[in-house]
């Protein structure tokens, strides 16, 4: 049986990630690790938890001592728009954090380390339709950056000290049980508050602005399933794409407005937050995921938005 250790377990992936381990690989042998932000009451009240600042190679050494770890699933992160506000935190968490994680893993001998990477990994000058696995990156983001350095790294210590670290190009992530913090995509989920709340929401990206999405139930998937494909079928290691499904802000409004039809979107366009997605890629080429560990999604928009609202109009109207 594994033992999993998840950094940046209290975050939007992570807390949802943590309950597919446990569910699949026992709750004693999932350990949730947070810093700084606390950890939801499900995934603390269901197995062990820890504080690790990866920022902090001496703590997440003992962690992984301590709890036996063989498998890390490395989420610690500051996301794009926070990275660009605060370049300090993101080097220490998004460069010599990963670095840490990387260090200590190689030296408790681990198994498997998942880093997740993102579209934002692609810059403006990557071909932005069916963007292919293996093509020109070139980010203009802090955080993008620090997803190419992870991908290269990943797959330095791989082939350089046999380390076996993998990652997915994970596209903008929806969600209903914890909110996204600081990423260019979290309008996806935001609208959902806002229609289910007040029948209205102030999109800060352009009506036309198509980005690669993905609903969680896919991202855990995705990340689940790469760690325990058969390792000898992997010409790719900490860089697959995959994609699930595009769509605009509009497109998704009309997809609200289906379901509640009082649903009114405007637009406030942050220019922040406009270049930065301007920069990402249209939609994903997964042809490599697909072949070399049967990548398949099982969520497209529209199922996505009923699996959503029915979810959420639960969490935020009980009664
Ligand atoms: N959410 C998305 O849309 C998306 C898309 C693509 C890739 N990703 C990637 O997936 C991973 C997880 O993202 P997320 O959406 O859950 O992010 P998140 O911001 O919701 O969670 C990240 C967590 O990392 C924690 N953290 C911050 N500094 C830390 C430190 N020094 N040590 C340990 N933990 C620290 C935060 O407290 C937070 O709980 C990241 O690598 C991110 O780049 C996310």
């Amino acid at each position: 049986m594994k033992r999993i250790l998840v950094t940046g377990a209290a975050g939007q992936i992570g807390s949802d990630l943590v309950p597919a381990l446990r569910a699949k690989y026992g709750n004693e042998n999932v350990v949730a690790a947070a810093h700084a932000t606390p950890l939801p009451a499900h995934v603390r009240g269901s197995g062990p938890h820890a504080t690790v600042d990866v920022g902090e190679p001496a703590a997440l050494r003992r962690a992984l001592r301590e709890h036996r770890v063989d498998t890390l699933y490395h989420l610690g992160s500051i996301l794009s728009v926070l990275a660009e506000k605060q370049r300090h935190l993101s080097w220490r968490v998004n460069f010599e954090g990963l670095h840490n994680v990387l260090e200590a893993s190689v030296e408790h001998d681990l198994k498997c380390v998942v880093v997740p990477s993102s579209i934002a990994a692609f810059g403006p000058e990557t071909p932005a339709d069916d963007t292919p696995n293996d093509t020109i990156q070139r980010p203009t983001t802090s955080y993008g950056i620090s997803k190419v350095f992870g991908e290269l790294m990943g797959n330095y210590y791989h082939r350089a000290l046999g380390l076996d670290v993998r990652g997915v190009r994970l596209p903008g992530i929806v969600s209903w049980a914890t909110e996204p913090t600081a990423g260019t995509t979290d309008y996806a989920v935001a609208i959902f508050y806002g229609a289910i709340l007040n029948e209205r929401y102030a999109c800060y990206l352009e009506p036309d602005t198509r980005l690669p999405m993905m609903y969680m139930p896919d991202a855990i998937g995705a990340l689940m399933q790469v760690a325990e494909a058969e390792g000898s079928a992997l010409r790719h290691r900490a860089d697959f794409n995959v994609g699930a499904m595009s769509f605009t802000p509009a497109e998704l409004a009309d997809s609200l407005r289906k379901r509640i039809p009082a649903f009114r979107m405007e637009y406030e366009v942050d220019p922040v937050r406009q270049a930065i997605a301007d920069s990402w890629p249209n939609s994903l080429d997964d042809s490599a995921a697909r072949e070399e560990w049967g990548w398949k999604p099982r969520y497209d928009m529209e199922a996505m938005v009923d699996d959503m609202l029915v979810h959420l109009k639960r969490k935020l109207r009980p009664d």
